[in-house]
C-alpha cells in the first residue's frame, strides 16, 4: 500500500509517499518515517488522519500497536496520514528521575552546609531535633519516589517531551530549596515534641499508604507493556479514585504539622490544587470507559480525591 504523509498545513512531508506491504502496523508506518528522516524517531511522531478544513473535530490518533488497514477500511490506495513533530522526547523514567533528584540533594545542602552564612547569619546555628527528623523524612520521601519511578510504576507512555524535564525541575527544585531554606533556619523555632510525633506519625503513615496504593495500581497492568486502563479496587481506591494522590497530599499535611512553616503550606496548597485538577481528568477518563454499556463494567461511585469535599 502506499501512504502519503503530509503536515498539518498539507505539505508533503516525505517526498513521493512511502510504499508498505499491506499487513503493515502503524508502528511500521514510523519506523519507515524515521528511516527517511533521521531526525523523526517513532516517539518523537504524532500521526493523526486528516480532518476536513474548518471542522472542529479533534483529529484521531494513530495507535502505533494497530494495522494502518484498521483506519483506512479497506480504502488502502490513497491513505494520507498527518504527521506532527512532538518535539525531542525523553523517558519517563528519566523525567521522573530528575526531578526527583534535585529535592533529594537540594535539602540536606541547607541542612549540612553553613549557607546561611551567605544570607548574613554569622552566629553558630543549633540544630533542633525536629529539623534532623525533617530531613530523614524529606529524604526518605524522594528516595521512594525515585525507587518507585525505576521499580514500580507502569507507565502507559514511553515518553515525555523534554521541555517538561526544564518545567518539573524548575516546579520541584524550586520548592525544595524554598522549603529547605526555612525548615533548617538559624531562626526557625521548632513545633511542640507532640505535635512533632503527631506530624511525623501520621505523614510516614501515608508515605506508606501511597507507596502500597502504588503497588495496586502497577498490579492493574501486566508487565508485557499493555498501558490499558482498569478500575482500581482494594484498600483506600474502594473509597475514592486516586488514592494514590490523597495518600500524597496528607503526608505532606504530616511533615508540615510537625514542620510548621509556611513555605510548607504553600507546597501543599500547590500539589493539592495540581493532583485535583489530574484527579478529576482520571475520574472522567474511567467513567468515560467503564460506562456499564455494551458489556463493558459500570464505574463504581467514588469520591474523588479528598473525601468528603471532593
Ligand atoms: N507533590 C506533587 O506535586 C505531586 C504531583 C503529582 C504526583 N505526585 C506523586 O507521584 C505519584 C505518581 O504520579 P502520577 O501522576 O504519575 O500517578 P498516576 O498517573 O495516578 O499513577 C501512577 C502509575 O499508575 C498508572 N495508573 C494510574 N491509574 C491507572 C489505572 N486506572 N489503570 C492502570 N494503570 C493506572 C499510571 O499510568 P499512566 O502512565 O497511564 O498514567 C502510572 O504509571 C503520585 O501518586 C504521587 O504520589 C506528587
Amino acid at each position: 500500500m502506499k501512504v502519503s504523509v503530509v503536515t498539518r498545513s498539507g505539505k508533503e512531508f516525505i517526498k513521493g509517499g512511502l510504499e508498505l506491504n499491506d499487513s503493515a502496523t502503524v508502528a511500521d508506518l514510523q519506523e519507515a518515517i524515521h528511516r527517511r528522516s533521521k531526525k523523526y524517531y517513532p516517539s518523537r511522531q504524532r500521526l493523526t488522519l486528516p480532518i476536513q478544513p474548518g471542522s472542529k473535530e479533534k483529529p484521531i490518533a494513530l495507535n502505533y500497536k494497530k494495522s494502518l488497514k484498521e483506519y483506512f477500511d479497506g480504502n488502502s490506495d490513497n491513505l494520507i496520514v498527518v504527521f506532527k513533530d512532538l518535539g525531542p522526547q525523553v523517558s519517563y523514567r528519566t523525567l521522573f528521575f530528575f526531578e526527583y533528584l534535585g529535592p533529594l540533594f537540594i535539602y540536606p545542602i541547607f541542612y549540612y552546609f553553613p549557607v546561611y552564612q551567605f544570607f548574613g547569619y554569622k552566629g553558630e546555628r543549633v540544630i533542633h531535633k525536629v529539623q534532623t527528623y525533617a530531613l530523614y523524612y524529606w529524604c526518605f520521601h524522594y528516595f521512594k519516589r525515585i525507587m518507585e519511578t525505576f521499580f514500580i510504576h507502569r507507565f502507559s507512555h514511553a515518553t515525555s517531551p523534554l521541555s517538561n524535564v526544564f518545567r518539573n525541575c524548575t516546579y520541584y527544585w524550586t520548592f525544595g530549596a524554598y522549603i529547605a531554606y526555612y525548615v533548617n533556619h538559624p531562626f526557625y523555632t521548632p513545633v511542640s515534641d507532640l505535635q512533632m510525633k503527631i506530624g511525623f506519625g501520621f505523614g510516614l503513615l501515608c508515605q506508606v499508604a501511597n507507596l502500597y496504593c502504588h503497588i495496586l495500581l502497577r498490579n492493574l497492568r501486566s508487565p508485557d507493556g499493555n498501558g490499558g486502563y482498569q478500575i482500581p479496587r482494594g484498600f483506600l481506591f474502594n473509597i475514592v479514585t486516586c488514592a494514590n494522590y490523597t495518600t500524597e497530599i496528607y503526608q505532606w499535611l504530616g511533615f508540615n504539622i510537625a514542620t510548621q512553616t509556611v513555605a510548607g503550606y504553600v507546597f501543599v496548597v500547590v500539589a493539592t490544587s495540581i493532583m485535583t485538577n489530574w484527579a478529576l481528568a482520571k475520574h472522567r477518563r474511567l467513567r468515560r470507559l467503564f460506562d456499564g454499556k455494551e458489556g463493558r463494567p459500570k464505574y463504581p461511585r467514588r469520591w474523588v480525591i479528598l473525601p468528603p469535599f471532593l
